[in-house]
């Protein structure tokens, strides 16, 4: 009976391509027909109803996208298309050691979802367009597979769960494996790509300073994409990455060794233990301050360490502190996703933290705390990176 209705749900759906087939006036994407509503005042409106059952099913439609893009990236499927032209799910296969079926299977899947290209001939290609996103990690800002996981752990979902009663959250470290890597996935292209070539020039006499030797500290380093990108392209410099997630710091330590720098080190601790020195030219806080259940705390460590002709370069999401200006924002619930998953979880991780999440470091509160922390003036900059602002924080 129940498998019935689950049918009765899907079958329902009309296909506006499928002109042979009868549509039944009243049907919604994803839901069976409603009654006409018009002679029951009591009754929510129909087409309410199909326009909300739509959205929910494109939900849902994404979850599954969602697991077939890390299929096609962890499986090397979108590597083997790149650049190869039009091809066969024969030739596909054969290249990836995959099972035929299954590939082909794929390859509807992802034609279905626009992300290849599907010929006349039945044969599919990864268009140089779909290779900026799906494919090319190394050269692409626009690079989104990567930030594809396949879903939270179930121990993961349980901790959140818990979460909502205890009121404590998940640390990094506790937010599964996948995590710290992931991350480091999603936020490379920028780190990797942006950062020595737009965001640093932008900064006034940072790299001056860095070409000729400079001490920068990364805090909240995660596993180190942003500061081994700073002590590769800076050799004079010495980067020291901090971070309390020994997941993140162990990927860190070992992404420095395969690049065969000398010149970074990592540290598993948090901004408080960041030494107050004032001798460190350059201090990064990269997608991280909103993530601390003290940010406060945070600042006022980072202060110490800074020295007094030092620059802070905060980089946090571009939030505005205003929902319904927020709202304009086509990704924002997406945004309070990432922060009930992750960055809420790891900001109330301890007692008494100012729970900032996602959204919560907006120009006006990182003035505010910067400003308690002792810093004179923060720059704001945009690089027309949709996910986050800038900040150039000085004494
Ligand atoms: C979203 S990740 C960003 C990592 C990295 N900066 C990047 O841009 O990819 C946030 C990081 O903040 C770290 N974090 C959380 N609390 C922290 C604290 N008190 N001090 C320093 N880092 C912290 C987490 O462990 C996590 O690695």
């Amino acid at each position: 009976m129940y498998r019935l209705r689950c049918l009765d749900l899907v079958l329902s759906v009309p296909v506006a391509a499928q002109s042979d087939r009868k549509e039944h006036k009243g049907y919604g994407l994803g839901m069976a027909p409603t009654p006409d509503s018009s002679d029951s005042p009591t009754r929510p409106d129909s087409d309410a109803i199909k326009a909300l059952s739509f959205t929910v099913w494109s939900y849902k439609m994404g979850e599954q996208v969602s697991l077939m893009i890390h299929l096609g990236d962890r499986l090397g499927l979108y590597r083997a298309m790149n650049g190869a032209g039009p091809v066969s799910s024969e030739s596909l296969a054969a290249d990836t050691n995959l099972n035929e079926r299954l590939v082909q299977e794929w390859l509807l899947g992802q034609a279905a979802a626009k992300l290849v290209d599907r010929h006349d001939d039945g044969r599919f290609e990864l268009t140089p367009v779909q290779s900026a996103v799906m494919a090319d990690e190394e050269n692409s800002l626009q690079f989104a597979a990567g930030a594809f996981r396949g879903g939270t752990e179930p121990a993961t979902i349980d901790g959140l769960i818990e979460s909502f009663s205890t009121g404590t959250g998940l640390t990094y470290e506790q937010q599964g494996s996948a995590a710290a890597a992931g991350l480091a996935r999603m936020t490379g292209p920028w780190s990797r790509l942006a950062l020595t070539s737009t965001i640093l020039p932008a900064l006034n006499g940072v790299v001056e300073k860095l070409e000729a030797g400079a001490l920068v500290i990364d805090v909240g380093c995660g596993a180190g994409v942003t500061a081994t990108t700073i002590a590769g392209a800076f050799p004079k410099s010495t980067c020291i990455g901090y971070d309390p997630s020994e997941t993140a710091i162990g990927l860190a330590r070992d992404r420095s060794q395969d690049l065969g720098l000398k010149n970074v080190e990592f540290i598993s601790q948090g901004a408080d233990a960041v030494p107050a020195t004032s001798d460190a030219d350059l201090i990064l806080c990269f997608d991280c301050l909103h993530d601390m259940p003290r940010p406060d705390l945070a600042l006022q460590a980072i202060r110490g360490a800074l020295s007094d002709s030092g620059t802070l370069l905060v980089k946090d999401i571009r939030s505005s502190g205003n929902f319904d200006r927020d709202a304009k924002n086509p990704f924002l619930a997406m945004f309070y996703g990432f922060s009930i998953s992750s960055c809420l979880q790891s900001a109330m991780s301890e007692p008494d933290s100012l729970a900032l999440g996602t959204l919560g470091l907006h120009p006006e509160r990182l003035r505010e705390l910067a400003s308690e922390a002792g810093f004179g003036s923060v720059e704001q900059h945009d690089f027309e990176d949709a996910a986050n602002l800038y900040y150039e924080v000085t004494v």
